[in-house]
């Protein structure tokens, strides 16, 4: 099944001899509970791409269906439930509240759309994710790879349709970032978590069930 089905998707940002092609032609479906790698050089449009799929930009042209949800047409009011209901993201730089200890930064989302946790889920994911015993440390007392752990708790917890990483090994050395992304694996396959992560590193791709490249805008497999 699938969870994600993009169909003839455009994006163009400016106009005239400076227009760019960000995306040029996108059709791609993801199944269900697999991992999915989008590789490709700078500027090739995984950002752009992933954020069509988030709904946090809306593309010219085209279709994206999101566990049979249809984004075409939404507003930006629409969106943000969208967003909050079936999304989780992870971003290279963690966007974590430095204010907030681990524990409140995990369960801040639940809290603004106000859900209260299953607390047996919240134990399992922390445990999983090496965090249990610094719940209550704040974000600046992390290391990299811990604030990142963080991150990705935070996006797991709401058990999302999808969840969506964009270069979220970026900011960590290598060693730090394989294990992140082991942890990272390793959570997705334990919940059955659809993942769509997008990274330069090839040797990480690898990882993954299936490698997307894109160029210029447009799939290449
Ligand atoms: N808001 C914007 N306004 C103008 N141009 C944009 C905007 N967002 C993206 N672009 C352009 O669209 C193209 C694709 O950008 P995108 O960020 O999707 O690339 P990327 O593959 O994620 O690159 P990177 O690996 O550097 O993150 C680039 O040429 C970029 O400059
Ligand atoms: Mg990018």
């Amino acid at each position: 099944m699938d969870i994600v089905t993009i169909h003839n998707l455009k994006k163009y940002f400016g106009k005239g001899e400076s227009q760019v092609k960000a995306l040029d032609g996108i059709n791609l479906a993801i199944e269900k509970g697999k991992f999915t790698a989008i590789i490709g050089a700078s500027g090739s449009g995984k950002t752009t791409l992933l954020n069509m799929i988030g709904g946090i930009d809306t593309p010219d042209e085209g279709e994206v269906i999101v566990d049979g949800i249809s984004l075409r047409g939404m507003k930006e009011k629409e969106l943000a439930v969208f967003r909050r209901g079936k999304v989780g993201f992870v971003y290279q730089n963690f966007n974590l509240v430095p204010t907030l200890t681990v524990k409140e930064n995990i369960l801040f989302p639940l809290s603004l759309a106000g859900s209260t946790p299953d607390p047996v889920f919240f134990n399992e994911i922390t445990e999983l994710l090496h965090l249990a015993d610094r719940l209550n440390a704040y974000p600046g007392e992390l290391s990299g790879g811990g604030r990142q752990r963080t991150a990705i708790a935070r996006a797991l917890i709401s058990k999302p349709s999808i969840l969506l990483a964009d270069e979220p090994t970026g900011s960590l050395d290598s060693k730090t970032g394989q294990n992140v992304l082991g942890l990272l694996k390793l959570s997705v396959e334990t919940y059955h978590q659809t993942l769509v992560m997008i990274t330069h590193n090839l040797e990480l791709a690898q990882m993954a069930d299936r490698v997307v490249r894109i160029e210029d805008g447009r799939i290449h497999e």
